[in-house]
């Protein structure tokens, strides 16, 4: 009884604490601060105990005790925290608590599949909740700020950071972006299980030319409204307390410096109060992009830009007060900085109690926890996507398989299915697809194993082995594609293909004449078109994290039916990116039925990806009936759009459900079509449901050459369907012109 009412206290007190206005308390406390103390809140280093990025600083202790940081990233732990902590509120003239930031992208301990995978679930729902676990694992451990939602729009495979975002859909970017938003923060920042989340990186930073890391992006301004800012104005939207700038430039103006961004857009059209701090020596690196010749002039171009504080680069802590001196920047400007600084760490509670999130009983009650971990095997299940099942060759009934050979360098692996940006994921806890298999098949059917070859290299020396294996069972579960090391942050690959001598093997081990499934782990879209000629069945299986064996143990013997869908467009071969769905139709568009000349096509592959946005299988089958719409015509109301998808085949199973518009004609051109919505149903074998969207005017808006933002009267076709290239139509028209906006040059900062 004590127990619940000191909960409801609790709960009560918080509540209290998140509708505060701590307006006077910020301003008391601003007004006792030195230059010198201001920039230092306005700082941000990393502890040297996990390295995410080229530069250390070395003694963040002594930055710490001088007062000469606001915030420390890479600090983990319950006690390291609190040890950190005792010496900003103890050893400083003012005692301001220090926030304490990590990357913690797809867990924490208890790893969920990487951010690209879960997006394949289609379920909001369950990546709210894995954002929820991380926050409560992350926040035990010290942690106050996650540097994440990774928001970038991501049209290229070969860029390494797809792994970490939703794929390339502007739409679904955005649902996504509010369901991590909400899981990360929950709905109270004074809770001592939420963090703060951020919205990252601002902007364009998915867009980098040939994929490369960091490289240049350089687009129109249309694109940027309407494909790359989105997903962030959904982030502000659902509440996000912080953003991250970017290391590219934009059309010659790095992030990092761009007025536009953050004060224009962020500040002024979005009233975002929250903080927005660099990405790592972001700030420094304006130098060698080449608008800044030193430090000082670097530090002033950001805080001018909007920006409040400095990841690891020093220079906000080094130049800034000089700057202030010199008359190159206001101190208003730094006063600004650091009251949005000072205010989320009023809104965490902080300074009721510095030392609340570092909690070393709550961290190692609730640190993998067996609910952590069956909520992340629910999250890897949901994640896998079907993407060949030639003859049903899934699920293996164990009536019928006895003897099943698992093949392949990530059989075993414990390591790879944890992905890239792990945080503290351990492999020790994460369970391979061997150790998942053996406990499906335990006492019912024989697992034999063959590494076969390594993820990487020429020698095919075990090859030989593989194959008896292979030739002794009744079906080979082959586990092949990336190790985690290769995608991520500055992995970015020229050629998307499985690395090493993996496609070999399995073209040898079709000698045995056993059916074939492969078992993809990797952390991007591959070019897969050999794989798909020679599997029987092929599941996408991303890296899954801490349950990752168990969770494709379930899909392949049936006690999961696969419902994923890809966030990304898999290319046939890397000369065809960027290929993405919602592209626009050109003048010549190419016609697969009438193929002639001078068309917008290549000559020696087909215009269309081998597996397109939303594509997925089931085992089980989906009819979709035709689509009923409420009205013909559009004109301030909204219209809805209906189908009836019925279960026809043998299992239960989930579908989700797409719709899809394309705007036939306007003043600038409309691509082929975008997704405007999707639900996840479940459906019983021989189940019918009807699927209901609403389609307002609203949602249809877009922004013109001179960049005035609306919509034209005139035809539309609305499209439904199980991916972005099997969809049943119909069309509607749009009455009257709608327009949002009249603005024709957009940028008003200097
Ligand atoms: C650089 C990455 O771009 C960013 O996403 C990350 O949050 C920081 N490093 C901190 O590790």
């Amino acid at each position: 009884m004590k127990k619940i009412l000191l909960t409801i206290l609790s709960l009560c007190l918080s509540q209290v604490m998140w509708a505060q206005d701590y307006t006077k308390d910020v301003e008391k406390l601003l007004k006792k601060m030195t230059l010198e103390e201001k920039v230092g809140q306005m700082t941000q280093f990393t502890s040297s105990s996990d390295v995410t990025g080229p530069t250390l600083r070395g003694n963040v202790e002594k930055d710490v005790k001088a007062g000469h940081v606001g915030s420390l990233f890479n600090a983990v732990s319950a006690d390291y925290t609190r040890k950190l902590q005792k010496m900003a509120v103890e050893e400083t003239r003012l005692g301001i608590p220090l926030l304490f930031g990590y990357d913690v992208i797809h867990g924490f301990k208890t790893i969920f599949p990487i951010p690209l995978g879960e997006a394949s679930s289609f379920d909001l729902e369950m990546m709210q909740d894995a954002a929820r676990v991380a926050a409560e694992e992350a926040s035990a451990a010290g942690i106050h700020w996650t540097f994440a939602p990774m928001v970038d729009v991501s049209r290229d495979p070969r860029w390494g950071r797809v792994m970490e975002g939703a794929g390339e859909d502007t739409y679904y970017n955005s649902e996504v972006a509010k369901a991590r938003v909400k899981g990360f923060q929950g709905d109270d920042l004074a809770a001592t299980n939420t963090v703060l989340a951020c919205a990252k990186h601002f902007l364009a930073y998915g867009a980098p030319q040939g994929g490369r890391d960091y490289h240049t992006v350089d687009m129109s301004l249309q694109t940027l409204h309407d494909v790359y800012l989105p997903p962030f104005k959904a982030c502000v939207d659902a509440g996000v307390e912080t953003f991250m700038t970017s290391f590219n430039e934009i059309n010659g103006t790095p992030s990092t410096a761009n007025p536009y961004l953050f004060k224009d857009i962020l500040r002024d059209q979005w009233d975002f109060e929250g903080v927005v701090v660099t990405d790592y020596t972001a700030i420094n690196e304006l130098i060698p992009h080449g608008i800044a010749g030193d430090l000082p002039t670097a530090g002033q171009l950001a805080l001018n830009a909007g920006i409040d504080m400095d990841m690891e680069g020093d220079v906000f802590l080094s130049t800034l007060v000089q700057s202030v001196k010199d008359g190159k920047v206001s101190e208003k400007d730094i006063d600004n900085a650091v009251r949005r600084i000072l205010l989320v760490k009023f809104k965490l509670g902080l300074f009721d109690d510095p030392y609340r999130y570092c909690d070393a009983e709550r961290e190692k009650s609730v640190t993998l926890s067996q609910d952590f971990k069956n909520r992340a095997r629910k999250a890897a299940q949901r994640s896998i996507v079907l993407l060949k099942n030639e003859n049903q060759t899934l699920p293996l009934t164990l009536n019928n398989t006895k003897k099943i050979a698992l093949i392949g360098p990530l059989a075993k692996s414990k390591k790879d299915v944890l992905g890239g940006w792990k945080a503290k994921g351990s492999p020790k806890q994460a369970k391979s697809l061997f150790e998942g298999m053996k406990a499906a098949t335990k006492d019912k059917a024989e697992l034999l194993y063959a590494k076969g070859c390594k993820m990487s290299g020429a020698d095919t020396t075990g090859f030989a082995e593989a194959l008896e294996v292979a030739q002794q069972s009744d079906v080979v579960v082959l586990a092949i594609g990336e190790p985690r090391t290769i995608s991520g942050e500055a992995k970015s690959r020229s050629d998307i293909n499985i690395p090493g001598v993996q496609t070999e093997l399995l073209a040898h081990l079709k000698q045995a004449g056993k059916p074939i499934v492969v078992v993809l782990m990797n952390g991007r879209p591959l070019t897969l078109e050999r794989e798909d000629e020679l599997a029987d069945a092929l599941l996408e299986t991303w890296h899954l994290g801490t349950m990752a064996g168990p969770a494709i143990a379930d899909v392949i013997f049936g006690k999961y039916n696969p419902s994923g869908k890809l966030p990304m467009s898999f290319p046939r071969n890397v000369g065809q990116i960027p290929i993405f769905y919602n592209a626009k139709n050109t003048g010549r568009p190419f016609d697969p039925e009438k193929p002639s000349g001078y068309k917008s096509n290549y000559l020696d592959v087909p215009n269309t990806p081998l597996y397109a946005f939303g594509y997925g299988l089931s085992y089980t089958e989906f009819a979709y009936g035709d689509i009923k719409l409420s009205a013909e015509t559009m004109q301030d109301q909204p219209i809805t759009a209906s189908i009836e998808v019925t279960n026809t085949g043998d299992y239960d199973g989930e579908e989700v459900v797409q719709l899809y518009i394309q705007d036939l004609i306007g003043k600038s051109t409309r691509p082929l079509k975008e997704m405007k919505g999707f639900e996840k149903i479940f459906l019983k074998k021989g189940e019918t449901k009807t699927v209901t969207f609403t389609i307002a005017k609203e949602a249809l808006t877009y922004h013109r050459w001179d960049m005035s933002e609306g919509v034209e009267a005139g035809d539309f076709n609305v499209y439904i369907g199980t991916s972005s290239d099997n969809v049943k139509q119909a069309s509607f028209k749009l009455t009257k012109d709608f327009e949002v906006s009249k603005q024709y040059n957009p940028i008003k900062s200097k």
